[in-house]
């Protein structure tokens, strides 16, 4: 049976549709703790892992999750293939609050996070591929369960995904600046989560759901009793989508 880890963003801190449900406590890895138990559980044809990255209750912000820690508890554990969700902003003009997009490609802003495995001290300086940053076959394999669901605010099967420090939102023109590098949607926790995936070896794609347009995109500030509506529906079409994924 094959494994699927499920990283959890902001408004999916918990799975209930798991059966089996297994408890890891106190999983430790070389580079410290993830940031909560994982739950194992069977979900369709997969064994599911599923880990908030936030921890649970949401607590960890995002510059200091333990990115490096998380995705080695994932491949401990046996993970086959990573599913990301994140809450995102929209800045592309389909990205509205609602939207799901599965996103192509990355350009990463933020700094000061561990951000590799092969730093020279945890394992010996190394490059990897990073063209591609998210699996395509895994991609194919959303993008076609997208299309069988009904989701009133639509998908995308692209979109450049902005990764910032956070955790507070953006300017105006710091949002003008991402539009202008191609980014369609903009996001905290994308990186280093992808390139520590790939130099695990794991195949990973992200589910982006938009929970808000980015600053600048509407005339309103963005609050977060706003952003929470959006992720009270958003998030159970995510969990259709991989409901549906593991059939
Ligand atoms: N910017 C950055 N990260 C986010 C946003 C945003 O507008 N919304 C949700 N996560």
């Amino acid at each position: 049976m094959k494994t699927l880890a499920i990283i959890g963003g902001t408004g999916l801190t918990k799975f209930d549709q798991l059966e089996e449900i297994i408890k890891h406590p106190d999983v430790k890895t070389e580079l410290g703790a993830p940031s909560c138990n994982v739950i194992e559980g069977r979900l369709g044809k997969y064994r599911l892992l599923f880990l908030p990255r936030h921890g649970h209750p949401h607590a960890v912000a995002p510059h200091k999750i333990n990115y490096r820690a998380n995705l080695l508890a994932l491949k401990q554990l046996g993970a086959n293939e990573i599913l990301a969700v994140n809450a995102v902003g929209g800045i592309e003009k389909n990205a509205i609050a609602g939207h799901i997009s599965v996103p192509h490609q990355i350009i990463d802003y933020t700094s000061g996070r561990e951000n590799t495995y092969f730093d020279g001290l945890f394992r010996p300086l190394d490059h990897i591929d990073f063209t591609h940053p998210y699996d395509q076959s895994l991609r194919t394999k959303l993008v076609s369960i997208l299309s069988g669901q009904p989701l009133e605010n639509g998908f995308s099967d692209f979109g450049v995904y902005g990764a910032t420090q956070g955790p507070r939102l953006e300017t105006i023109a710091e949002i003008n600046r991402l539009e202008n590098d191609g980014c369609d949607l903009v996001g905290m926790t994308g990186m280093p989560e992808a390139a520590l995936a790939r130099e695990l070896g794991i195949p990973y794609a992200s589910l982006c759901l938009v929970v808000n347009p980015a600053a600048g995109k509407s005339n309103e500030l963005i609050t977060m009793d706003d952003i929470r509506a959006v992720i009270e529906t958003g998030m159970a079409d995510i969990k259709r989508v991989i409901e549906a994924y593991c059939q």
